[in-house]
């Protein structure tokens, strides 16, 4: 084989990352190591650690010929010329910068792993999204060695959505490489050039300075935020009036300047990225004395949190002014469709606030329920983890939709109004049911940033 590449952290990045890389690139000896060895052995099994559609083939096709994951982090960096890092990066909950910055302890042991175990030159490519400057600390930390080793920093910030990580993967909107402008350097870059010239076309493969390629990852989630918590803003306003959201965002949207995607008001964004990289870019501006712009991209995760109260308020509202005691079926708790992960999902706060009016909940979601009762676990009150939808909402006063997964769509809402109290309440968190439909059933229905649809007045 041409090179030996590896990867550190086997998570939702890197894991699905070296997959693709491994399928398009038979000629390259892919390993993925991490410490946690039950992860590591998920990945070698038929039950892969993540649910991602269309990950299980492609894991099939590569695994054994030239992809293999791994426990052994060392004999793996001596072994290899480029190393992917991508262990995780959470937001720092102690000291300076707690709530805000991010916490790179696991990065910086990864380095000193490199430098310890390295006996020959190496590319180290970050893959976790970190603050800008970092790649500078880290190559700080790996040109300390005594060996005279040298080492390339190179950005490759990664940009796929989960859910869709594996067709993101195979056809990126755009691939970012950023390397330091030295001569290693750009041989560097070419290096990593040459990995995704297998299949991506040269046009979408974009090269920078390192620093810019770290702040455009930043920059590029607090955009996306940034219209949903535009969105949702003005869906408070359209309940207030005789606006509806969807017209608006339809509206907008078809402004090529603006364009139709990420536009759907909905009761908050989750996943492991849009909070923590906004608060990082917050963390940065408020570093380099620039309060203003902070406060501006913080108002993106506020709007954020305001969603999924004013959510949690409105249900109580709507109910009568009291939900105690009241079993309420939660519907998804994965934070978007098509994914089992729960990293920062609404549903996790909308659950915490229903329990805080003393409602019961019946938790169901397809893919993220072990998850959920993880998020969980010390909650207050009463709530089930059911597997059966139909299950969850007997008895319910009241469903409360979270997730857009689209089997939501396809019940037989008849037979779920029978299994219910009446009067019977649906929440659309997701605006993704069909309200008319609903309301003519018996239902009634409160989508986000639209009319209600209500029989009791
Ligand atoms: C995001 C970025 O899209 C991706 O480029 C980056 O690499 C990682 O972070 P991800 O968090 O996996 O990806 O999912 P994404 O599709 O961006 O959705 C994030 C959240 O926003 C979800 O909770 C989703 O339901 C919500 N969302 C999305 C909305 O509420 N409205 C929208 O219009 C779009
Ligand atoms: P992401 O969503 O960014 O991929 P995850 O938390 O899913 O984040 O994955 C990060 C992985 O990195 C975890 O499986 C963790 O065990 C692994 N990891 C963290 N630090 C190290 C390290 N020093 N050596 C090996 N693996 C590590």
């Amino acid at each position: 084989m041409k090179k030996t590449i590896l990867c550190i952290g086997a998570g939702y990045v890197g894991g699905p990352t070296m997959a693709v890389i491994a399928d398009q690139c038979p000629d390259y000896k892919v390993i993925v190591v991490d410490m946690n060895a039950e992860r590591i052995a998920a990945w070698n099994s038929d039950e892969l650690p993540i649910y991602e559609p269309g990950l299980d083939e492609v894991v099939r096709r590569a695994r054994g010929r030239n992809l293999f994951f791994s426990t052994d982090v060392s004999s793996g960096i001596k072994e290899a010329g480029i190393i992917f890092v991508s262990v995780n990066t959470p937001t720092k909950t102690f000291g300076d910068g707690a709530g805000k910055a991010a916490n790179l302890q696991y990065w910086e042991k990864t380095a000193r792993d490199i430098v310890e175990h390295s006996g020959h030159d190496k590319i180290v490519v970050e893959k976790s999204t970190l603050p800008v400057r970092t790649a500078e600390a880290m190559h700080r930390i790996l040109m300390a060695n005594t060996k005279g080793l040298n080492f390339e920093v190179i950005s490759n910030p990664e940009f796929m959505a989960e859910g869709t990580a594996i067709s993101d993967l195979q056809n990126p909107d755009r691939v970012l490489i950023g390397a330091m402008e030295t001569p290693t350097g750009q041989k560097a870059l070419q290096e990593i050039i040459d990995i995704y010239s297998n299949w991506v076309p040269r046009e979408r493969i974009k090269t920078t300075n390192v620093w810019s390629s770290e702040l455009s990852k930043l920059v590029s989630n607090a955009m996306l935020a940034q219209r949903i918590s535009s969105v949702n803003s003005i869906s408070a306003l359209c309940e207030q009036t005789d606006a509806n959201i969807v017209d608006v965002s339809a509206a907008m949207g078809a402004d090529s300047r603006i364009g139709s995607k990420f536009l759907r008001a909905s009761v908050g964004f989750g996943g492991s990225c849009f909070k923590k990289d906004i608060l990082n870019l917050v963390y940065l501006c408020e570093f380099y004395g620039l309060p203003e712009v902070a406060e501006y991209w913080e108002q993106v995760v506020k709007i954020n949190d305001y969603q999924a109260k004013r959510f949690v308020k409105n249900i109580a509202a709507r109910m009568f002014n009291t939900v105690a005691d009241k079993r309420i079926a939660v519907f998804g708790f994965a934070f978007k469709a098509d994914t089992g992960d729960t990293r920062e999902s609404p549903a996790i706060a909308v659950s915490h606030l229903l329990l805080e009016e003393h409602a019961e909940l019946a938790i169901y979601d397809p893919k993220a329920l072990d998850e959920a009762k993880k998020d969980m676990k010390d909650a207050q009150g009463k709530i089930e983890y059911i597997d059966d939808p139909y299950e969850a909402v007997k008895g319910a006063h009241a469903i409360a939709l979270l997730t857009e997964w689209k089997e939501f769509t396809e019940y037989d809402y008849v037979k779920i109004f029978e299994l219910m109290e009446k009067p019977a309440f649906i929440f659309d968190g997701r605006n993704i049911l069909d309200h008319k439909k609903l309301f003519e059933i018996g239902f009634n229905v409160y989508p986000i940033g639209q009319a209600a649809m209500s029989h009791l007045n």
